[in-house]
């Protein structure tokens, strides 16, 4: 087999056979094929797309081109939640409780990353001697005794994955709803899921802006779970202005502690209850969503999703109470509010660009070695749609240092105030259930 004819089958719009595909991922992986090749590979697929077959076998390929995670000494079916990135994100703090409550297993192994904010783990090391650094041993016996922990990611995963994605970005082709559907997949079936849902965020702040591009990359990534196996489900979800109202590390994981307890915001609750509701189907202990809701908002009010937090905090050394204490957690010292300088509606918050207020701050990393501040971050009081007068408080600022003036200007730049009355952009867009 020679790369040069996989390349002209792709270029000519023919349909690869499950050993090319294969001969490409491994002759990459290994270095046999160059990048000058795999980039010519890529391109042709930007122009000439993939089969449902195509797609799914490079998705294995992918997935098996390094280490898998066995997760099958775990009772019952493992769902892996995936969210194609927002701002102020904060759904899996809330869901691997709330899900593991009612039974769903959670056997999450989670990043840092850079960011606006820090990924989950630096979130949950807010929790004062919480840690993520436990045998892998241990970690499925935390998840078989209390259905859920989190592990730090180690291992060799996916690296075809991570050698292709590198790839495309610098040759133009990261924009192909089939290459990003498989990397994405590759990455959740090496981590070792039987079961997957999808938040795929669309507007502004997200990957994806246009909505009818991430119902089409939705579609693709719950087809490709569903002919590999892996029973999948999406949400897509608006992302033209930040998730909830806390944007920042500790100032998340007390906005998750308050939705699990029933008074989150609206926002952050409704995204938790339907992908919650989506992994208990998937997760085979509920027949149908309206049934999965019932039991989840069960959860909340008779306080067992809340409780399944403190033992998940306090299995892995974490201080339980902070759930009732949240002032346990760590505290910014300086709290500034920052007022608005006219009268009216929120019309725009520019999800990106809060964000990397809240970076600039400390709460997220711009380099790969940048220290996280726990503790400083946003907390929005206004939402779009909302009325505000001259001098109200849009935001709080938590921060470390005392002059913040560059934030300030940054952050009113991208708030836009209007006089006409606007409209709440809707959060849940659609949801694909089969
Ligand atoms: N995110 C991924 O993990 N892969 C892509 O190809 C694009 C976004
Ligand atoms: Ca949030």
């Amino acid at each position: 087999m020679r790369m040069y004819d996989i390349i002209a089958k792709k270029r000519d719009g023919h349909e690869l056979t499950t050993e090319e595909i294969n001969f490409f991922v491994t002759g990459y992986t290994d270095g046999s094929i160059p990048d000058y090749q795999a980039s010519a590979l890529s391109m042709a697929i930007y122009f000439n797309g993939m089969t449902e077959d195509e797609r799914a076998t490079l998705t294995v390929a992918m997935a098996e081109s390094g280490d898998t995670i066995d997760l099958s000494a775990i009772e019952g079916i493992k769902v892996d939640k995936h969210s194609t990135g927002g701002v102020g994100d904060t759904t899996t703090l809330v869901l691997a409780p709330l899900v593991a409550s009612v039974g769903v297993p959670v056997a999450k192994m989670s990043g840092r990353g850079l960011g606006h904010t820090g990924g989950t783990i630096d979130k949950l090391e807010a929790v004062p001697g919480f840690h993520v650094e436990i045998t892998n041993e241990e970690f499925i016996k935390l998840v078989n005794e209390n259905k859920i922990s989190v592990i730090g990611q180690s291992g060799n995963l996916t690296p075809a994955d991570k050698k292709l994605y590198g790839l495309r970005d610098v040759t133009a082709t990261v924009n192909s709803i089939p290459l990003i559907a498989s990397s994405i997949m590759s990455k959740k079936i090496a981590a070792g899921a039987d079961a997957i849902v999808l938040d795929v965020k669309t507007g502004a702040g997200a990957f994806m802006k246009e909505e009818s591009e991430s119902v089409e990359l939705a579609k693709a990534m719950v087809s490709i779970g569903n002919n590999v196996g892996r029973n999948t489900m999406a949400v897509i979800s608006d992302m033209s202005q930040p998730l909830g109202h806390a944007i920042g590390n500790a100032l998340e994981v007390e906005e998750a502690i308050e939705t699990l307890k029933g008074h989150g915001p609206e926002d952050l609750t409704e995204l938790s209850l339907t992908l919650a509701s989506q992994m208990v189907v998937v997760g085979g202990k509920a027949d149908s969503i309206e049934e999965a809701r019932k039991l989840l908002e069960k959860a909340i009010e008779d306080g067992s999703a809340l409780e399944t937090l403190k033992v998940f905090l306090s299995s892995q050394g974490g201080d339980p109470t902070v759930v009732d204490s949240p002032d346990k957690l760590p505290q910014a010292k300086f709290k500034i509010e920052l007022a608005s300088k006219s009268s009216g509606y929120v019309e725009e918050i520019v999800a990106d660009e809060i964000g990397n207020a809240a970076m600039l701050l400390g709460a997220g990393r711009q380099t790969k070695d940048s220290e996280i501040d726990l503790a400083v971050g946003l907390k929005l009081h206004k939402k779009i749609g909302d009325y505000v007068k001259t001098g109200e408080s849009l935001l709080t600022i938590y921060a470390n240092q005392e002059d913040v003036s560059s934030i300030e200007a940054k952050l009113l730049d991208n708030i836009q105030i209007v006089e006409h009355e606007v409209e709440a952009p809707s959060l849940i867009r659609s949801t694909i259930t089969e």
